[in-house]
């Protein structure tokens, strides 16, 4: 059949996006489902910082390639050897399909699946290939889902089914930065009642991540951004103190307000400064948390004598240490449930002819989580 998606044909695009144009809207040939595959229409599509970071080639993958991977999408047909889906279903799409078969599915991190990852690596869905053509020639899929796109063929396994009544746009938000800010939360750090947190860098992740924190009972959650108006959203959603990462005393002034520095402090702005920040802003015997994906040639260091004798841990945390079919369902309860107000971090609505300008405001830092919403 023939799809409109969004195709990034060159890495290392400038800004504005708007006058550049790397993401094309084309018309391509999507192949039916495979074995264990499904045909999935889009609902909706988080611009995410991973996206922007494929796009200005801060983190190169293969291209041509149809990006995408926060969403939200309903299942059209189905492939041989899918017994568990149904057209018609709704589901929310994860950005790493897990086997179920090797060493860390086995041991329930879903999260670090191998062939998982050798396929978004490459560029294919799960069991190997590409669904999308373009003039003849193969377009690789953007970890598994390529999500702005009207349609997509994805595995089986990127899907999670949700039963809930839940406004679909709102849905694909738990894909990618519900999954990876709250999941940073609860099951990376694990953070207590009672016990203080940090969060650098607000975007959709770092938003998530303070909420996570709010619905664990955290006592004290401090807020770092650059913009003001991140801020703002950030002390309305219950950060105490709101710090300008640009302040000289930024760091003194976390460490006096929660007595020497916070129990977790979680890096969410994508940069080494925002990092070694984080690990100052630790207290003793605390953990510093990153989820963030800098490009690969980012290095930063740390004060080893701190590490030891202080007993400071260090964690990074990708998709939040998630048990998809296990999160997903509960995140959304959660929110169902007045516990996590994720849909006060939805930024605009956009059309998929929209997406350049998207990453333009993604880029400036101050936009919350812009949505391609595809029409019915
Ligand atoms: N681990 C995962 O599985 C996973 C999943 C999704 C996104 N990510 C990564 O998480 C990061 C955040 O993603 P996002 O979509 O929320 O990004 P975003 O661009 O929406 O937000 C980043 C925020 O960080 C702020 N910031 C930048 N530099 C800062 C600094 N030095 N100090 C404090 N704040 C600073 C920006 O102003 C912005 O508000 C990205 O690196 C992204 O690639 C990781
Ligand atoms: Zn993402
Ligand atoms: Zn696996």
């Amino acid at each position: 059949m023939k799809t409109r998606a969004a195709v990034l044909h060159a890495l290392d695009n400038h800004p504005p996006f708007a006058q550049s144009q790397p993401l094309r809207i084309e018309e391509i040939d999507l192949d039916g489902p495979g074995h264990g595959e499904v045909l999935v229409r889009m609902t909706a599509a988080g611009l995410c910082h991973s996206d922007l970071s494929v796009i200005n080639g801060s983190r190169p993958r293969p291209v041509p390639m149809a990006l995408g991977h926060e969403a939200s999408a309903v299942v059209e047909q189905i492939g041989p050897g899918v017994t568990d889906l149904s057209k018609g279903d709704r589901v929310v799409l994860v950005f790493v399909p897990s086997c179920g078969h090797c060493l860390p599915c086995m041991e329930g991190r879903p999260a670090l699946c191998e062939p998982g990852a050798e396929a978004n690596t490459k560029g294919t869905l799960l069991f190997g290939g590409e669904r999308l053509h373009l003039h003849g020639n193969k377009v690789h899929h953007h970890v598994g889902v390529s999500a702005f796109g009207e349609h997509a063929v994805v595995s089986r396994r990127s899907c999670i089914k949700i039963e809930q009544d839940i406004d679909p746009v709102e849905a694909a938000l738990f894909g990618c930065a519900v999954l990876t800010g709250v999941g940073a939360v609860v099951n990376t750090a694990r953070v207590q009642a009672g016990q203080t947190v940090a969060i650098l860098g607000l975007g959709g992740v770092g938003l998530c991540a303070l909420l996570g924190a709010v619905a664990s009972g955290a006592r004290e959650i401090v807020a770092v951004d650059l913009h003001d108006s991140k801020l703002e959203i950030a002390r309305s959603l219950g950060a105490a103190l709101t710090v300008d990462a640009r302040d000289s005393d930024a760091i003194e002034k976390v460490k006096a307000a929660t007595r020497g520095g916070v129990d977790h402090a979680f890096e969410m702005a994508g940069s080494a400064q925002a990092m070694e920040m984080a690990y100052r802003m630790t207290r003793r015997g605390g953990t510093t948390i990153t989820a963030s994906l800098p490009s690969p040639q980012t290095n930063w260091s740390l004060q080893q004598v701190s590490l030891v004798g202080e007993e400071r841990t260090v964690k990074g945390s990708y998709i939040g240490s998630c048990v998809p079919q296990r999160d997903i369902p509960r995140y959304i309860d959660l929110y169902l449930a007045g516990k996590l107000p994720v849909n006060k971090l939805m930024g605009e609505r956009l059309t998929l002819a929209e997406i350049n300008r998207g990453f333009d405001k993604l880029e400036g830092g101050e936009s919350l989580r812009d949505m391609i919403v595809f029409p019915h």
